[in-house]
């Protein structure tokens, strides 16, 4: 076991923005783990790990694809996030073909080179410390003819979501979240492109629809765990003024319009490692 150099609160806050967006995200134009294998096309057989795997929903997925001859190896930082791990292996429970690594990618992993088919990273990849010394490990772990597929938040991911918040709260979003958001076309971009043979870019625009007293209510758990809304601060009775009125205006939109968006625009990246 692995240990990185300790969890971050956003670390939690992500964990558990992750289990809501699984739950809102059932009201997308699309889904996200179709649109991921529909660039990455994993098949039965195939050895697969998925680094940054939170409560394992691509896990599950992918579990299916590779079938009882492939194996999915879930890595995260599982030691340091209270309650994950359970969660984890509350999903995986009838999967056979899976196993759970508590492992930070901010380091090697134990496994020899040539060890994956695929590997994959969703919405994580711009958590660790050194993207190019994470992604050359994933290129030492691919086999010859391997793939790596990266999907993180876009620069203007939910931006509508943000700006309201900005009005609201007259402050901009925390630095190092903004960073976050840029990390993808400004660090993994260029380092995927220096390090694997082919890149393939694909943006993707899923929008999230919440109506009714149920949408305002799921719209209200999202802020809550959104880093927007931070329980611990000092500013803990304006927050809750900041989260009554932010859940005012989306009542208001669902009333005008019949419902409130959340526009979530990703980027993917299909990394190819070509036979050596
Ligand atoms: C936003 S969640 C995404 C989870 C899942 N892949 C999904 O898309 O539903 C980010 C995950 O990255 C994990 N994580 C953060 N830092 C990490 C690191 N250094 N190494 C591995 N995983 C990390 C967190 O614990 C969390 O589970």
């Amino acid at each position: 076991m692995t240990k990185a150099s300790g969890v971050s609160q956003e670390e939690v806050s992500a964990h558990i923005g992750n289990v809501l967006r699984s739950e809102i995200n059932k009201n997308a134009d699309y889904d996200l783990e179709e649109w991921i294998q529909a660039r990455v096309h994993i098949s039965q057989g195939e050895m697969v790990m998925d680094v940054g795997c939170g409560n394992g929903k691509q896990v599950a997925v992918f579990s299916d694809l590779v079938g009882s001859t492939g194996k999915v190896i879930g890595a995260d930082i599982f030691s340091q996030v209270p309650g994950l791990l359970d969660k984890a292996r509350e999903k995986l429970a009838d999967k056979a073909n899976i196993e759970l690594l508590d492992h930070s990618a901010s380091v090697p992993f134990p496994q020899s080179d040539h060890t994956f088919d695929v590997i994959t990273s969703c919405y994580s990849i711009y958590y660790v410390d050194d993207i190019r010394a994470s992604l050359r490990e994933f290129k030492r772990l691919l086999k010859s003819g391997g793939r790596c597929f990266l999907v993180g938040p876009a620069w203007d991911n939910s931006r509508e979501f943000y700006d309201l918040n900005r009005d609201i709260t007259k402050q901009e979003l925390p630095k190092n979240f903004s960073e976050r958001l840029w990390r993808i076309n400004n660090e993994v971009i260029p380092a995927a492109y220096e390090i694997f043979h082919r890149v393939e870019v694909s943006p993707f625009v899923n929008r999230v629809f919440f109506e009714g007293d149920h949408g305002v209510k799921a719209v209200e758990e999202y802020f809550r765990a959104s880093l927007l809304f931070q329980e611990d601060s000092e500013q803990h009775d304006a927050r809750e003024q900041f989260a009554k009125e932010f859940v005012k205006r989306v009542k208001m939109e669902i009333e005008k319009n019949g419902r409130y968006i959340i526009y979530k625009r990703a980027i993917g990246l299909t990394l190819y490692k070509e036979n050596e």
